[in-house]
């Protein structure tokens, strides 16, 4: 499975999805949306545990990046009008490559079939050398009578060659490069068909992943459900600009609903079609992308996947962020610190730091403006999966957003010594212009003078050498015949006190979702419960993300013991850590397993004796403290300033049986 971990077999793993889901939705971390109505593919609800897990998850997010990196957090509506999106690209390109069976019309995701079947055949191609390996000559076919299909037999004996073996992992590796025709080529040529019915399927078209929508009730204003978060920021940049002071860089962050119309959301809560994001869109001079707390983290050790590493069909290599960023692999000091910063707030969650790495997009991968990005993947019981993209996006959103609405979204740089520039002007002769051509004398004056400088140059030596030139407005199409006297151009040296320019953007962009269900994976295991009684499971979260810090109990059922118990879980709330009371009757043993399955990380239990206990969910050690300062305790435990060995090193451990018969 992963580096450094032990290996599970695809029967093993997909034993463990199993076991975490029905675990997840019988204890109501997600109930499948609209589930008495059959439910709809690619929605969740949020139980209470998920609930407040995922508050717990943003919390700190906002503490770690809003707050540590002095952020600006806005929040913008999920409906948008379709100039933003248009502006954007969204409109025209966000699109994926769909592939339908030609017979029922079922829809599915062109890469994704191709990644399925090249996964699958690699693990058993691998299965098949295993058993040769152990048992040569009758291994092969073993595997394949298992699976009691002669056809299936003969294309894996067909796979095992070393050359095929490598042309898939080089397909598997590029996959993300594939253009439409590329796909549909590859989708033939490996014989890949409808995986529900064995059906032909079409070649991949694209297919726009947005919710559209009308605004108001004529129908006429266009919207469309927001796909990120993004846009919201970028169109709001001026007045955040000035906020900051006029100044760069500076970060403005948002966390809200995204919504993606997926093609066969088949990946359970990883991929589903409204979910949280939070992004940080970071402005800074595109000249200038150091960080001043970069030496903060450029000794850290990260997992990284370069370009180079995924062509050759290399793994994952252990790098010094600070190595990565001097040796050009990760493109700028901010870009590099977001990856570390993304590195620390996704291992303080919980998430398994050997199975999470960064994967830098392949060069066809990335979108045609973007310098460079590296993509957080986290294994789990899917395979490695993005869970957040870090992107240097360059100026691409802000130019797009000013070409459209006119507004300049740029900043302002004062130089330190004024510059010598050639300063150009365009003078149209409005007279000559209007006399000319008449009401469309406006339209064509604007038109010159938003010309740049090379178009106002070449325009000037056209004139120069001819009678009349044709010119054409981009915007309406319109062309109109020009001579030397309608329009003055010219250019002269000029002392320059700064420059406006369009501010580069590094994006760490996070799927909160994703993030959340990679944590329950990380975090569960199993262990036997009692002696003699089945096995439990447990989710060890970090007191910091556990839906609830702790719960209280009375050891059994008693009017006084019930009447203490609340008083205590009163004065946690009061002192704000969360808590459960659970005055059910059930026995002790059975409470704390249940506790522990939903990842509580401390039970106090009221007794008749002086003082509680505190047990800690992992080790289930327990000590007994007195009932004044089990609230100062609990609370330095739930937000992390203090950890349980600490407590064991102060205070003396009880001996006890966790019971399950009922009081
Ligand atoms: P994918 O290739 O998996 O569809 P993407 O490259 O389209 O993802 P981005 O556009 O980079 O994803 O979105 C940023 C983040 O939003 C992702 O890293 C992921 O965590 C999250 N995200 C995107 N699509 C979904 C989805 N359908 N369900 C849940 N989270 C998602
Ligand atoms: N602290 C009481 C018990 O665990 O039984």
């Amino acid at each position: 499975m992963a580096t450094g971990e032990v290996a599970m077999s695809r029967e093993e793993t997909e034993a463990f999805k199993v076991l975490v889901k029905n675990t997840l939705e019988r204890r109501l971390f997600y109930i499948p949306s609209y589930k008495i109505y059959g439910g709809v593919a690619g929605f969740y609800d949020y139980g209470p545990w998920g609930c407040q897990v995922e508050t717990n998850v943003l919390n700190l997010w906002r503490q770690h990046f809003v707050m540590e990196e002095d952020m600006w957090e806005i929040r913008c509506p999920c409906v948008t009008p379709e100039v933003v999106l248009k502006a954007s690209g969204h409109v025209d390109k966000f699109t994926d490559l769909m592939v339908k069976d030609e017979k029922l019309g079922s829809c599915f995701r062109a890469d994704h079939l191709l990644k399925d079947f090249l996964t699958k055949a690699l693990e058993e191609f691998e299965e098949i050398k295993r058993e040769r390996e152990a048992a040569p000559g009758v291994a092969a076919q073993v595997v394949v009578e298992k699976k009691d299909k002669k056809k299936v037999a003969e294309k894996k004996r067909e796979l095992l060659t070393p050359e095929k073996k490598r042309e898939m992992q080089a397909d598997l590796a590029g996959l993300d490069e594939f253009s439409g025709p590329e796909l549909g080529a590859k989708i033939k040529a490996y014989g890949i068909k409808s995986p529900e019915s064995g059906n032909d399927l079409s070649d991949p078209y694209p297919f726009n992943l947005m919710f559209s929508t009308q605004i108001g009730p004529t129908g006429t204003l266009q919207g469309y459900m927001r796909p990120e978060t993004a846009q919201g920021i970028f169109v709001n940049f001026r007045d955040l600009y000035y906020e900051s002071g006029n100044r760069l860089p500076f970060a403005a962050a948002q966390i809200g609903s995204a919504y993606r119309n997926e093609i066969a959301p088949r990946q359970g809560p990883m991929r589903v079609r409204e979910f949280t994001m939070a992004e940080i869109e970071h402005f800074v001079n595109p000249d200038d992308k150091s960080h001043p707390k970069f030496k903060n983290v450029a000794d850290l050790e990260i997992y990284l996947f370069p370009r180079a590493e995924q062509t050759a069909l290399e793994s994952h290599v252990k790098m010094r962020i600070g190595d990565a960023v001097e040796k050009g692999i990760v493109d700028n000091e901010t870009l590099g610190y977001f990856i570390a910063r993304t590195y620390l707030f996704l291992t303080k969650l919980g998430i398994n730091k050997n199975r999470l790495r960064f994967r830098q997009h392949l060069a066809n991968e990335m979108a045609h403006y973007a310098q460079d990005c590296w993509d957080a993947e986290i294994e789990c019981s899917y395979g490695w999966f993005e869970c957040v993209g870090c992107a240097d996006r360059s100026a691409y959103d802000l130019k797009a957003h000013t070409a459209k609405s006119g507004h300049e979204l740029t900043a302002y740089e004062k130089f330190d010594e004024p510059k010598d520039e050639m300063k150009l002007t365009i003078v149209p002769n409005k007279k000559v212009l209007g006399k000319e051509f008449r009401k469309d004398q406006k339209i064509l004056s604007e038109s010159l003078e938003a010309m740049t400088r090379e178009e106002a140059l070449a325009l000037k030596a056209e004139l120069e050498e001819k009678e009349k030139v044709t010119y054409k407005v981009c915007t309406t199409g319109q062309e109109f015949q020009l001579t030397k006297d309608m329009v003055a151009i010219s250019e002269k040296l000029e002392k320059s006190h700064g420059r406006n320019f369009t501010p580069s953007v590094i994006e760490p962009s996070f799927g909160i979702g994703r993030i959340m269900y990679c944590l329950y994976e990380h975090c569960f295991y199993t262990r036997p419960a009692v002696p003699g009684e089945p096995t439990t499971t447990v989710f060890r979260f970090p007191p910091i993300v556990a839906p609830v810090k702790c719960t209280v109990f009375p050891l059994m059922q008693r009017e006084v013991l019930n009447a203490k118990a609340k008083k205590m879980s009163n004065g946690l709330t009061r002192a704000g850590v969360s808590n459960k009371l659970d005055i059910t009757g059930r026995s002790i043993g059975k409470r704390y397993a249940r506790t522990d399955e939903v990842g509580i990380p401390f039970a106090i239990t009221v007794d008749f004796d002086e003082g509680v206990t505190v047990r800690e969910r992992d080790s289930k050690q327990q000590v007994r403290i007195s009932d004044v300062d089990v609230v100062d305790l609990v609370r330095d435990l739930a937000n992390g300033s203090m950890v349980w060995e600490d407590v064991t090193a102060k205070y003396k451990l009880v001996t006890v049986t966790e019971s399950e018969a009922d009081s």
